[in-house]
């Protein structure tokens, strides 16, 4: 066992996709495998935080010594996030929450028409934006997957968002959603640094080692 330098924090992680129900048998969703979040706690864990996870719909084993809890919607992701925000020091939102979801859910399944259809999209609530205004709120770090501009576009959203922290990855080039490898910007006001191609748990530790360290700066017990 190596140093447990996260020992007597606890931290909140969400991973995975969100699917928005159409009807019962359709949804809308993203290709996020949630192997990024799942490495987030499962690096939390191995350094000794006390790590809840909520994870979207994906086929990933839970973390040893993880206490995981599964939804589906953005909708219930919201409502777990906020349950267990404001017990947990460290929020890590690697989770990617839908955009928007069908305004209702048919409750019997759609029927073709030789019509074509038009399918009404609602925006989903911006999780993370709400934990970040409430009065009382763990350090905050956001994920954020750019295809260009990858930093600029990181670093406005941190703004916008009011984060502590974001670690940007550049989908495509055999890194991000479905591969097994990543690469990390990890941006905070006053700086960034970039963590190399690697496992998704090498960076997962890297980007904790970076999060307590911002932590600690932030001046928080
Ligand atoms: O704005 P964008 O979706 O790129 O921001 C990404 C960050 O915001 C991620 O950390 C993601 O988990 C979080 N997010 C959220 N709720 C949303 C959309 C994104 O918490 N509805």
């Amino acid at each position: 066992r190596g140093p447990r330098p996260l020992a007597g924090k606890r931290v909140l992680v969400s991973a995975g996709p969100t699917y928005e129900d159409i009807d019962p048998v359709r949804f809308v969703g993203n290709r996020s495998s949630g192997r990024m979040g799942f490495a987030v706690a499962r690096a939390a864990a191995e350094q000794g935080a006390e790590v809840t996870l909520i994870a979207g719909p994906v086929a990933l084993d839970t973390p040893s010594g993880v206490m995981r809890v599964d939804v589906r919607s953005a909708e219930q992701m919201r409502s777990a996030v906020l349950q267990h925000a404001t017990v947990n020091e460290i929020f890590i939102s690697a989770a990617a929450v839908g955009d928007y979801r069908p305004q209702s859910v048919a409750p019997h399944k759609l029927k073709k028409t030789g019509q074509g259809l038009a399918l009404a999209l609602t925006e989903n609530p911006d999780i993370l934006a709400e934990v970040a205004a409430l009065p009382e709120h763990p350090f905050l770090v956001g994920f954020a997957a750019e295809t260009e501009s990858v930093e600029e576009y990181a670093r406005a959203k941190l703004l916008r968002k009011n984060l502590d922290m974001i670690a940007a990855n550049c989908v495509g080039n055999g890194c991000g959603f479905e591969a097994e490898d990543n690469q990390l910007n990890v941006i905070w006001r006053e700086g960034s640094e970039c963590l190399p191609r690697a496992s998704k748990l090498v960076l997962a530790h890297q980007l904790l080692a970076r999060v307590l360290e911002r932590y600690q700066a932030s001046g928080r017990p």
